[in-house]
């Protein structure tokens, strides 16, 4: 069976071919991050615009990738949510569109399924169950996973999302966006001992997250700065406050990944979501599995970020349990 995956709930458009049997055929992607920068964040009407330009194309392009035609398709898997809604209106749009056009069934997939089945598609996948780290731009969850659908939330955040705590504190330093990769790269040059960050929630024996206050932490090191205006601020300080930023937010992150494998006895850990991409926390993690005997697995590098791969995998997976998940049902809602 062949699974064409649409993802398109924020800024990245991305079609995938995925077959049961041979795995992944092919898949494209457009990042509108170069579009959004300017404004320094997203702009919800231009990306579900730039959605409709480019879905066509990229599905062109995915057919060719793999050598099939829309006849080949069997089923269409697309992102019902969560999202931005006029951009999931695209996605879901396309998806059933097809689906009515080549009489095939559709289905609507959780963007955070596709997350968190990701690290599946790699070479070496890991096996269920494990605990999974949801760390994206929206959200950060821990999990426990035990198989397809079958989810135990085990914690998450209280506020800001680890991504958005990196990219709102990546402008409060005047770095560009997405803010995640911009003051990860700039930490690599910061002292670790310049600024100790607070690390919140760190030793609540939940599995909870809070990181507003982190964010705001980085605000008042800004304003408390001898340089008040952060243009002024030297590069080398940016850097050692970035570093102090990162250093935090990755022991915290790795911490409570620590104290969920300890809890549940489990020794699999599997990170997903953009953040999954930062390098301090992979090296982290990788340090902590070394250390305490578990196995940490990752997505690849491609697929931390939005993609429609991970849609295509999930929804294939999911219809490898259920043929009936997928209908000609195609009056979709986001
Ligand atoms: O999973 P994702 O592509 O989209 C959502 O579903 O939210 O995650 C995007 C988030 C953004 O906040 C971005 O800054 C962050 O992932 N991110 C990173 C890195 N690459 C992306 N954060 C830290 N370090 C990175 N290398
Ligand atoms: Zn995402």
């Amino acid at each position: 069976m062949i699974v064409l995956g649409v993802e398109s709930s924020c800024d990245e458009t991305g079609l995938a071919l995925y077959d049961t049997q041979h795995g992944l055929l092919s898949h494209a992607l457009h990042s509108q991050v170069a579009m959004h920068e300017e404004y320094g964040g997203v702009v919800p009407e231009l990306a579900s615009r730039d959605h409709i330009r480019r879905a066509i194309p990229l599905l062109t392009q995915t057919l060719a990738g793999a050598g099939k035609t829309l006849d080949d398709i069997d089923a269409i898997a697309y992102t019902q949510g969560p999202g931005l809604a006029g951009a999931l209106l695209v996605g879901s749009s396309v998806a059933c569109s097809l689906g009515l056009a080549l009489d095939k069934p559709v289905l609507g997939v959780h963007h955070l399924e596709g997350h968190l089945l990701s690290p599946l598609l790699a070479s070496e996948p890991p096996e269920f169950p494990f605990i999974a780290l949801l760390v994206s731009g929206g959200h950060t969850q821990l999990m426990r996973v035990d198989g397809v659908g079958q989810y135990t939330l085990l914690g998450e955040t209280l506020d800001d999302a680890a991504g958005e705590a990196f990219d709102k504190s990546a402008k409060l330093l005047g770095l560009g966006y997405p803010g995640g990769p911009a003051i990860s790269r700039l930490a690599e040059f910061g002292d670790p001992l310049a600024y100790k960050l607070p690390r919140p929630m760190m030793h609540t024996k939940d599995f909870n997250f809070s990181f507003s206050g982190l964010k705001t932490a980085v605000l008042t090191v800004v304003k408390n700065h001898e340089e008040k205006v952060v243009a002024n601020i030297c590069d080398q300080d940016k850097a050692n406050i970035a570093r102090g930023f990162v250093d935090a937010i990755v022991e915290v992150l790795t911490a409570k990944c620590v104290s969920a494998l300890k809890h549940t006895g489990l020794k699999r850990l599997v990170i997903a979501g953009g953040v999954g991409a930062n390098a301090q926390l992979r090296a982290s993690l990788n340090a902590a599995a070394a250390k305490k005997k578990f196995k940490v697995y990752y997505p690849e590098l491609e697929f931390c970020t939005d993609n429609g791969a991970m849609i295509a995998f999930a929804g294939a997976r999911r219809l490898m349990i259920n043929p009936d998940a997928a209908k000609k049902d195609y009056s979709f809602n986001v």
